[in-house]
């Protein structure tokens, strides 16, 4: 069913949380079930210095979280958007079919927060 590697995330996650003052925050929800991400990112130098997320939704999506931020932390932002979900899903090993499309929101909350933080960073 679910690997090792996607349990481990999902009963330790060492990203999960809040976090004061981000650079950029994203949002986004899963049509299918209605569940919620959120990631938020600190920027320095164009380098995710730091990352955590929230996320109300199943097994898969809180180890998918939890594992796009583990794969983005310390990357700049153009080679963090180059994550791919399949990247996030290889890494953390079998789930089930169905469950692909829940691996799928970090990689889009992740985009939403670099948005948010270059429209900012615009201003
Ligand atoms: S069932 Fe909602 S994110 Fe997986």
């Amino acid at each position: 069913m679910y690997s090792q590697k996607i349990i481990e995330h999902f009963t330790k996650p060492k990203y999960v949380g809040e976090m004061d003052n981000a650079d950029g925050v994203g949002q986004v929800g899963n049509p299918r079930c209605g569940d919620v991400m959120k990631i938020f990112i600190k920027v320095n130098n164009g380098v995710i210095k730091d990352i955590r997320f929230q996320t109300y939704g199943c097994i898969a999506a809180i180890a998918a979280s939890d594992m796009v931020c583990e794969l983005v932390k310390g990357k700049k932002l153009d080679d963090a958007l180059k994550v791919t979900p399949q990247d996030v899903a290889s890494q953390l090993g079998d789930m089930p079919p169905i469950k692909f499309h829940c691996s799928i929101l970090g990689m889009s909350a992740l985009k939403e927060a670099v948005d948010d933080y270059r429209k900012k960073s615009e201003k």
